[in-house]
């Protein structure tokens, strides 16, 4: 860990290499093109998503860096991974997108990125970031990606009046999720908010898998992909529980936007939803305070453990130095202790980087900023595989398949092993 000083000396070093980029961005735009553009792809376009991108405009426009948004609708990120794909195949892509685990990989064996890794060693990244983090920022030892965030996937978000009402308390297990979930649709309410999209499937199957399997499992079956683990009455067990959260999904849930579940939880039409913590950012932005308005607790049966998303920008190579200049300038200015706060108390997660002060974070981004440390001493923080951390594109949307059509079918919990199972090994 490194002490006050140390940060303190780190932050001038990074403010004098950003105005030092900064002077030499504005040196080098001189030709018509606004050089010092960055176009940024992104999807994070519900309430608090777009309150933290702001937040990364902003601070752009403050180093001389202009912004143009590269906004693709659709929580997850799949349209955006589409369109940008189609970009980068046209030879047109932007400066910099949200790209993040094991994909940003991929697109650096396709050698699309950009090294950006004299900013990384002027600002001493090595030592701001856990390896955890920093490993999957790199290809082939140099950075290629800045992370904004450490976002925790395991969360439960509920209604405490909803639960009062109805008579119920908050499950901690799945077992007894099912007989809280009852009382509530007896009282008229919807147990679980949903939206039916096939993201939003598996980051529910993934909370179930963690849930009822544990650590150990998870990462045996969904990241080692061990077939044993996977063809196992642990899965079975899983496909079983999820099968069951089916009845407590209203009618209107296909095709709901992630954050529309929410408001729903906002406005007490519903108990709780399963949704990593980006969803804190709608509480947020509907003015509602965590512990009276909601409660944020950890997703059945997951207590202490963290299953963890990262965001981050991965930078695309540029043929000119200005451009290469102001993307500098953007990974610089994401590592930044003001902008690690402030981004993330408006998305709802935790700083990526060490060093960033606890104090203005609410107790749930404690809670995760503790689970996280603690979970990785005791071996239960994991990678989400829903928010593509832990697998290939080609075997994360395997699973991603297999849990959706699982989940809005009437398919047995084995007919959903073996499907699995099945689409797993034709991906791998
Ligand atoms: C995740 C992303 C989060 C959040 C969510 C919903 O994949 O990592 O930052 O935006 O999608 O859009």
């Amino acid at each position: 860990m490194m002490g006050g000083v140390n940060i303190i000396s780190m932050e001038k070093n990074m403010k004098n290499t950003i105005s030092t980029l900064a002077a030499t961005a504005l040196l080098a735009s001189t030709t018509s093109v606004s050089a010092a553009d960055v176009e940024v792809l992104h999807w994070w376009t519900s309430g608090g998503e777009a309150a933290s991108v702001n937040y990364l405009k902003e601070k752009l426009s403050g180093a001389g860096v202009g912004w143009t948004d590269f906004a693709v609708a659709g929580g997850g990120g799949e349209n955006a991974m589409t369109v940008l794909k189609s970009r980068a195949i046209s030879g047109n892509p932007p400066t910099a997108a949200q790209i993040k685990g094991p994909s940003i990989q991929e697109w650096g064996d396709l050698g699309f990125l950009a090294d950006i890794d004299g900013v990384a060693q002027a600002n001493d990244w090595d030592n701001l970031l856990p390896a955890v983090v920093s490993d999957v920022m790199k290809h082939n030892g140099k950075y290629v990606a800045a992370p904004v965030n450490v976002h925790r996937v395991n969360w439960m978000w509920s209604n405490p009046e909803v639960y009062a009402y109805a008579g119920a308390t908050i499950p901690t297990t799945w077992d007894d999720f099912m007989v809280q979930a009852k009382k509530l649709q007896a009282a008229g309410f919807v147990a679980l908010a949903h939206g039916g999209q096939p993201w939003q499937d598996a980051t529910v199957f993934e909370a179930v898998v963690l849930g009822v399997g544990g650590a150990d499992y998870y990462n045996k079956a969904f990241v080692d992909l061990d077939m044993d683990a996977l063809d196992s009455a642990t899965t079975l067990k899983v496909f079983e529980t999820f099968g069951n959260l089916r009845q407590f999904v209203d009618a209107n849930s296909p095709g709901r936007d992630w954050n529309v579940a929410t408001s729903m939880v906002i406005e007490g039409k519903a108990g709780s939803q399963i949704m990593g913590d980006w969803a804190k950012g709608e509480f947020k932005v509907a003015g509602k305070s965590v512990g009276t308005d909601y409660v944020c607790t950890a997703a059945p049966g997951t207590s202490g453990a963290h299953t963890f998303n990262i965001d981050s920008f991965a930078f695309f190579a540029q043929s000119d130095a200005a451009s290469t200049e102001a993307q500098n300038i953007m990974a610089a200015e994401i590592l930044g202790t003001d902008f690690q706060t402030v981004f993330n108390l408006n998305k709802g997660s935790i700083p990526a980087r060490l060093g960033v002060s606890r104090a203005e974070f609410d107790t749930c981004a404690h809670d995760s900023m503790d689970a996280f440390v603690s979970a990785s001493a005791s071996g239960s923080l994991v990678p989400s595989f829903a928010h593509g951390m832990a697998m290939s594109s080609a075997v994360g949307g395997a699973v991603t398949d297999s849990a959706t059509n699982f989940f809005n079918s009437d398919q047995s919990a084995a007919d959903g092993v073996a499907q699995l199972v099945a689409s797993i090994k034709a991906a791998m």
